[in-house]
């Protein structure tokens, strides 16, 4: 099956941005993680990135036809989207929520999370692993 992996805004910047709380990886490194997993257990990933609400709202459309979970880093709009609870919400597969760093530990504004609320689990600062673990976790429950 497909796994989607989605990113949201400055995560192209992953790497670069921020190390001290980010890390050095790139979501390069992210996606090659998670596909070596996801083709071990036969499955197989998309890691899209994008600034624009729009065009993660429009993937996880396109998701409802091709993958069998989705893993999201909606990034600030995380804190901010009811439209992408909304897209999530008509969504059937899995719904994994990842946060590089430990969002509970930071500014009250990021404590809150609209996805959550439709998540059927989530990773906070477990750093870039934290994809790993989501992508190793649904393997797991796809394969019953
Ligand atoms: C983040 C946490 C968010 O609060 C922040 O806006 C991000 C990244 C994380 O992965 O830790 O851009 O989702």
């Amino acid at each position: 099956a497909e796994i989607m992996i989605l990113n949201g805004p400055n995560l192209n910047l992953l790497g670069k941005r921020q190390p001290e709380i980010y890390g050095r990886e790139t979501l390069a490194d992210v996606e090659a993680a998670c596909a070596a997993l996801a083709r071990d257990a036969g499955h197989a990933v998309r890691l899209h990135q994008s600034n624009r609400e729009y065009e993660i709202i429009d993937w996880i459309h396109e998701a409802r036809e091709r993958a069998a979970a989705i893993v999201i880093n909606p990034a600030a709009f995380t804190h901010t989207s009811v439209a992408i609870l909304d897209a999530l919400n008509a969504y059937e597969g899995l719904v994994f929520e990842v946060h590089i760093s430990n969002v509970h530990k930071r500014e009250a504004f990021r404590h809150h999370s609209f996805v959550s609320a439709r998540a059927d689990g989530v990773i906070a600062g477990f750093g870039v692993e934290g994809y790993s673990l989501a992508v190793r976790r649904v393997c797991s429950l796809l394969a019953g």
